[in-house]
């Protein structure tokens, strides 16, 4: 087979792709094309808060559970993404005049939702981008909602609980801004490697570090020394790593043509994973969607997009589900291991 999911496997990796569940259920035409090509999936938004929790007194599993049963029956893993982030707290929390205790409603979520899957999911985002150097902490940790209720302990707090719900998940802490070798992702990487070593001294339950990969083609920096010694320092943790979220912004390119622009993507794909995948402690790689008719980067509002009117073909597979050069690239990367 020539699957990514084949090629992945041959050289002891599983490649799989966030999933937004409702395109699953709706186009069997792209349920099939994740189902040739992936060996784990990711829900993109299912399981965060605003999408479980409707209201304080419900728990809406639906789609998680579709994805599951879908990934199962394909003899394929399943990641869960995410038990706390900093952009998915549900109105129904902030808006409630008498709050009750917030730290007690955090661990109940945790709970229920990692007992509902124990024993399904192959790892679980339990927090996910609590970095933030540009909020002024020495110690970088973003000032969130769960931050400003629970003070830096709520982190340790989030492990604790999905440890002792689920005890055989692997145990992920998920970040963005870690790849390229300029001065801005050294600091994060300084901070994150900070923030991991106090958990693994503290004892906290942590099994693997993701890094999203959200990457950009048109940058002056590249790949290199940064990224291959934050990972060396993570395997010297004893953590594995995770490549949760790849795919690659165009949107710097200044050049419309698409041919070269497929080129200059999967240039950057084969440059980012030849530095990635050279660490042993990488075991798993999920692009961001698998096909450029569902990436988020063409999602919504484009103010933060600088052409708007080009939509973006980051992903492996094109709009039509054809494979692309990001794909062979992807492909190469996973046979060169
Ligand atoms: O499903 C509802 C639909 O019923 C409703 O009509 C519609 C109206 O807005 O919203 C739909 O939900 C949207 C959901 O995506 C479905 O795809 C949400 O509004 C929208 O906020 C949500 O966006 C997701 C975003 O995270 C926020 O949760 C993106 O799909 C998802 O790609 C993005 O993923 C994040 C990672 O979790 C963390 N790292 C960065 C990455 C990209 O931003």
């Amino acid at each position: 087979r020539h699957s990514l999911r084949a090629h992945a496997h041959a050289h002891g990796l599983v490649y799989g792709s966030a999933v937004r569940v409702h395109d699953l259920l709706t186009l069997p035409e792209y349920a099939r094309l994740l189902s040739e090509q992936c060996g784990i999936v990711v829900p993109s938004s299912e399981l965060k808060w605003v999408a479980l929790r409707p209201s304080r007194d419900r728990y809406d599993f639906t789609q998680g559970d579709a994805l599951l049963a879908f990934a199962h029956h394909n003899h394929m893993e399943m990641r869960g993404h995410t038990l706390c982030w900093h952009n998915s707290v549900p109105d129904w929390i902030k808006t409630d005049q008498n709050r009750p205790d917030t730290r007690q409603l955090f661990i109940d979520h945790i709970t229920t939702v990692c007992r509902h899957y124990a024993g399904r999911l192959q790892s679980w985002d339990v927090v996910n981008e609590a970095i933030l150097p540009s909020d002024g902490r020495t110690d970088g940790l973003r000032k969130s909602f769960w931050f400003e209720q629970m003070g830096p302990g709520y982190i340790d707090l989030a492990f604790h609980t999905a440890r002792a719900a689920d005890p055989n998940v692997l145990l992920t802490y998920n970040d963005y801004g870690v790849e390229f070798d300029d001065k801005e992702d050294a600091e994060r990487r300084r901070l994150i490697l900070e923030l991991l070593r106090g958990m693994k001294q503290r004892n906290v339950p942590l099994d693997a570090v993701g890094i999203q990969s959200h990457v950009k083609a048109g940058q002056p920096y590249g790949f290199g020394k940064g990224l291959a010694d934050y990972m060396e320092s993570i395997r010297q943790m004893g953590l594995q790593v995770f490549l949760t979220e790849l795919d690659v912004n165009e949107d710097d390119l200044a050049y419309n043509d698409v041919e070269k622009r497929d080129a200059a993507i999967a240039k950057i794909y084969s440059d980012y994973l030849q530095v990635a995948l050279a660490s042993p402690a990488v075991k798993a790689v999920l692009t961001w969607g698998i096909t450029d008719r569902f990436t988020w980067l063409n999602d919504g509002p484009t103010h933060h997009r600088k052409q708007p009117n080009r939509p973006q073909r980051s992903l492996p597979f094109d709009s039509d589900f054809k494979p692309k050069p990001a794909y062979f690239a992807v492909r190469d990367s996973f046979d060169h291991r």
